[in-house]
């Protein structure tokens, strides 16, 4: 029977014509940043793209980038000298108070000039664009890109001219029912050139991809692959790994292929120790550095075990919401200042909800020794019976994977969040799960579900998508949404699955600075009062293998309206947006401490 992707593809899914095999490890490549100050136009009626009955303009529109050939011309879809500018990476949002909620269309421009080397091949690069994304270059169409939160790229070596360029892209960020994600969501839909752009210069046989981890259940042998895209597909690669003496050399097949598996004496990378090696892939024509942790990630029972020891998830979920200043996440700086927050709250692990963050964060996450749930926002009212949802969820998750399959902190691809029972849906995520294992067998899969009380005292977990996952995720609010606080001492928890879960959410929102008595909503004194009754409830569940918080800080979300109090701001942090830690911080925190220690 053919795969549901096979059939959307035959379903007329080719207008993506952008190129997804991505080239692993930009930044570890010769490349032109093309980040900075972009010309923009904003274009609500998308009248760059489209004439006035709606037709695609024939040349192009604003992507032909014209100018004005004389004083007499009337061109209007230009880019002037005198256009405002938005910084890349970045959102719209933040930096201009006229395009805080502003949802549409933002054309942006930018020139710069290249010297052409022959031999070389040329990828324009883009570490995402929210939500859909035309690109030009040189007034061409290159194609399109739909999801706001990986990669994609272009291959440009015949479009790019020796001298002055110029690329446009067209984002729009409406919203749509049948997009991923859906039209509603409980976070902030900043739109844009959200992350880095680059100039890819690689060799006209490169080495595209590459994957260096522990073989399942090894800590010393080393099962990976290379491929190279090119003419020269049949190579021979070696790859060193020169503090642990370790090297093997094999050779590409005819597509550019290899396997390579190797015995090495590692450190495991591991939260109290995130020892990461130097690695080197060098094929004839081409070589690549990386930064790579080796762990092994497995369950047992209901037991995870890390490097073949049980572990307990000591997590806080996390949104690419920037500290201070609001706005999504790009900089190393904004990584490290929300990971240290949850290494100081005791974590040894995120979730990095709900959508892939930027690969700042990850990287920092295997520098700084903190375990990741990563997602793809598979979230709430999906379209489960469309296919071109399901091209697009599939097409998302393969681009998270492909991007960060080297990171040893990713020890969970979360296909979902919070989705509504049905068999169109358990159809559609088991899909993603099967696409999941076969792009990456070394990792677990999970989904963050919704529990049901199987009697007034007892939650029951037995969404029938657990079936399909290694790790069951489970959100509840008890104590917030779900009854006052000191229900969770009355709740004990049950499973059909004989899996490990993590409660992927949990907690209750609070204004920091606002104080009352614990009854009193939206004090920090009830936000604290919420996890001091969750933290015993989660003790009692004998297959809970980790947890994460809702929420580290408070993030902007227009569902939110309370004025004083949310003021568009989801407050369940516990810290607020402008870094000041809230009481429940101080309880969980003893609390992960407390495990810690114990260990
Ligand atoms: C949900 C959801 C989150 C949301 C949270 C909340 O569970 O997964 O995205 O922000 O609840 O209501 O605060």
């Amino acid at each position: 029977m053919k795969t549901l992707a096979a059939m959307l593809l035959i379903g007329g899914v080719a207008c993506y014509s952008q190129d997804t095999a991505l080239v692993q490890n930009p930044s570890a490549r010769r490349n032109l940043s093309l980040n900075g100050p972009w010309k923009i136009i904003v274009d609500p009626y998308e009248a760059g793209y489209y004439d006035f009955h709606l037709n695609p303009i024939r040349d192009g529109g604003l992507g032909a980038n014209k100018s004005p050939a004389g004083k007499s011309d009337r061109l209007e879809l230009t880019f002037l000298p005198n256009a405002p500018t938005l910084q890349v990476p970045g959102d719209w949002n933040t930096q201009k108070p006229e395009l805080l909620w502003y949802e549409g269309t933002i054309w942006y421009q930018r020139e710069f000039n290249y010297v052409k080397k022959p031999g070389r091949r040329l990828f324009l690069w883009f570490g995402a664009a929210n939500y859909q994304a035309i690109v030009y270059l040189n007034g061409q169409k290159l194609g399109r890109h739909e999801g706001g939160f990986t990669p994609f790229q272009f291959e440009v070596t015949g479009a790019i001219r020796d001298g002055a360029n110029a690329v446009v892209v067209k984002v729009d960020d409406q919203r749509h029912p049948d997009a991923v994600p859906p039209a509603m969501t409980d976070w902030w839909n900043y739109g844009g050139l959200t992350r880095d752009v680059k100039l890819i210069d690689v060799p006209e046989t490169f080495i595209q991809d590459y994957f260096v981890q522990l073989a399942k259940g090894s800590l010393n042998r080393i099962a990976g692959w290379v491929r190279l895209d090119g003419p020269r597909k049949r190579q021979k690669v070696a790859v060193h790994i020169p503090e642990s003496g370790a090297s093997t050399t094999v050779e590409t097949d005819d597509n550019g292929f290899a396997r390579f598996a190797l015995d090495a004496a590692l450190t495991p990378w591991s939260p109290e120790n995130p020892k990461l090696y130097d690695v080197s892939v060098e094929a004839e024509s081409d070589r690549v550095h990386d930064r790579i942790g080796f762990r092994t990630i497995e369950t047992s029972g209901q037991k995870i075990l890390l490097n073949g020891k049980p572990v307990f998830l000591r997590g806080v979920s996390i949104h690419a919401e920037a500290p201070f200043r609001a706005g999504r996440v790009f900089s190393e700086a904004d990584a490290r200042v929300l990971l240290t927050w949850a290494r100081e709250l005791g974590c040894n692990f995120v979730r990095l909800a709900h959508y892939p963050h930027d690969e700042v964060m990850t990287r920092m996450a295997d520098q700084m020794g903190l375990l990741v749930w990563s997602e793809i926002p598979v979230y709430w009212a999906v379209q489960w019976q469309n296919p071109a949802v399901y091209a697009n969820a599939e097409r998302q998750l393969t681009e998270m994977i492909t991007r960060d399959h080297n990171r040893a902190s990713i020890i969970f691809w979360s296909m979902a969040n919070e989705t509504p029972l049905g068999d169109a849906r358990l159809k559609f995520i088991a899909a993603l799960a099967a696409k999941a294992r076969e792009l990456d067998s070394t990792r677990l899969i999970t989904a963050a579900t919704l529990p049901h009380y199987a009697d007034p005292a007892t939650i029951m977990v037995d969404d029938p998508l657990g079936q399909h996952l290694d790790v069951l995720g489970c959100n509840e609010y008890i104590g917030w949404y779900d009854g006052p606080p000191a229900k969770a001492d009355t709740i004990s928890f049950r499973t059909v699955y004989d899996k490990p879960m993590v409660v992927s959410e949990f907690g209750g929102a609070a204004a920091f600075g606002r104080h009352g008595d614990e009854d009193t909503a939206w004090t920090e004194e009830f936000q604290a009062n919420v996890y001091r009754h969750q933290i015993p409830m989660l003790r009692r569940i004998p297959f809970l293998q980790g947890m994460t918080a809702w929420i580290l800080m408070d993030f902007r979300c227009p569902r939110r309206f309370l004025p004083g109090i949310q003021d568009y701001y989801n407050r369940k942090g516990l810290i607020s947006d402008r870094g000041e830690k809230k009481q429940a911080y101080y309880i969980l925190r003893d609390y992960y401490q407390s495990l810690a220690a114990a260990k």
